[in-house]
C-alpha cells in the first residue's frame, strides 16, 4: 500500500525517491492500461473537487480527466467571481465548505503558502496546483515522469532551467524532485530572475552541481534537455520591469542550429513567446507529450491518495 494513503501533496520536497519511483511506475502501467480499457474504475463514488483561483487550462482539465478515467466524480466553482469568495469569504471558510462535500481538493491559488494554510484547516487531502510563485509538486512529478520517458533514464542527467526562475513555481518544485536523481543543473535567467537563493543553496548543500548563467547557448550545448519557462508577467509589480526581461530567451530553428544536438525541450506551458512554434515539429518538441502525461501521472496519484495503489 502506498506511503501517499490520506496525505497533502504541497512541496517538491516531501517526497522520497522511493515514493517518485513508486508514482512513476503506477503512472507508466496506467498509461499501458488506459490505451487497452480506456478507464481504469478504482474510484467509483469518490469526488474531487477543484478550487481555483488562477487561471488554469492543463492542471484543471488533466485533473479532471485523471479522476474521471478512475471512474471518479469533479465538481468545482467555475469562476471565483462566481462563488462566495466574491462576496469576501476566507479561503479557509471556503475550504471548509468543499470539505463537507468533496473527499479530496486540488487548489491554486495566488498566495505562498496558502496549500499549507488549507491543507492545515482541513481533514481532507489537499493538493497544491501552485500556490503563487512557491511550489507545483504535481507538475513536477509529470514533468520527471516525461524526462524519464523522452530520455530512457534520470540516472547522470544535465538539465538547464530557463527563463523565471524567481517567479516560476514549476521549477522550484522540479529542482526539488531533481535532486533526488543527482543531476546537474544549469539556472538559465535574466539576472533579475535568477533562482531564489535558498533554493539554490540547498542543492548545492545536497551535492547538486549548479551552474548560473545567463548563456542559454551554452547551457544548451551542454544539456541533454531544456526545460523552458514563461516570464511570470502576473507576478511583477512594476509592469516596466517586464517590458525589461520579456523575450529574453527564445527557442527557435536559429537557435537549435546552433545547439548542434538533439536535445529535448520541455515547457510546462502556456508559452508566449519563448519557444517558437516552428520547433514544434522537431522530434525533441516534447511539451505536447508532456501535458499527455499529465493525466497519467495525476491517475497515479489519486489512486496512491486513495489507498488503491
Ligand atoms: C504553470 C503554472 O501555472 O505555474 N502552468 C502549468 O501548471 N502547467 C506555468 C505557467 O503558468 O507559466
Amino acid at each position: 500500500m502506498s506511503t501517499l494513503k490520506g496525505k497533502d501533496i504541497l512541496h517538491g520536497n516531501q517526497f522520497t525517491k522511493k515514493e517518485i519511483e513508486a508514482i512513476l511506475k503506477v503512472a507508466s502501467q496506467f498509461e499501458k492500461e488506459l490505451k487497452q480499457r480506456g478507464s481504469i474504475p478504482l474510484l467509483k463514488g469518490r469526488i474531487l473537487a477543484t478550487l481555483f483561483f488562477e487561471p488554469s487550462t492543463r492542471t484543471r482539465l488533466s485533473f479532471e480527466t485523471a479522476m474521471q478515467r478512475l471512474g471518479g466524480g469533479v465538481i468545482g466553482m467555475g469562476s471565483v467571481e462566481g462563488s462566495s469568495v466574491a462576496k469576501g469569504e476566507t479561503l479557509i471558510d471556503t475550504i471548509q465548505t468543499v470539505s463537507q462535500y468533496a473527499d479530496v481538493i486540488v487548489l491554486r491559488h495566488p498566495r505562498t503558502g496558502s496549500a499549507r494554510e488549507a491543507a492545515d484547516a482541513t481533514a481532507i487531502p489537499i493538493i497544491n496546483a501552485g500556490d503563487g510563485a512557491g511550489q507545483h509538486p504535481t507538475q513536477a512529478l509529470l514533468d520527471i515522469y516525461t524526462i524519464r520517458k523522452e530520455l530512457g533514464t534520470l540516472k547522470n542527467l544535465t538539465i538547464s532551467l530557463v527563463g523565471d526562475l524567481k517567479n516560476g513555481r514549476t521549477v522550484h518544485a522540479l529542482v526539488e524532485v531533481l535532486s533526488l536523481f543527482q543531476a546537474k543543473l544549469y539556472f538559465v535567467s535574466p539576472e533579475s530572475l535568477r533562482m531564489p537563493g535558498e533554493i539554490t543553496s540547498t542543492l548545492r548543500e545536497k551535492g547538486i552541481e549548479v551552474i548560473e548563467t545567463e548563456d542559454m547557448l551554452e547551457a544548451g550545448r551542454m544539456s541533454d534537455l531544456i526545460y523552458m519557462t514563461r516570464i511570470q508577467k502576473e507576478r511583477f509589480t512594476d509592469l516596466s520591469e517586464y517590458e525589461k526581461v520579456k523575450g529574453s530567451f527564445v527557442i527557435d530553428q536559429t537557435f537549435l542550429d546552433q545547439v548542434k544536438k538533439k536535445i529535448t525541450i520541455l515547457h510546462p506551458l502556456p508559452r508566449v513567446d519563448e519557444i517558437h512554434p516552428e520547433i514544434d515539429s522537431y522530434p525533441g518538441a516534447a511539451y505536447f507529450r508532456q501535458v499527455k502525461n499529465g493525466v497519467y501521472v495525476r491517475m497515479a496519484l489519486l489512486a496512491m491518495i486513495f489507498g488503491k495503489r
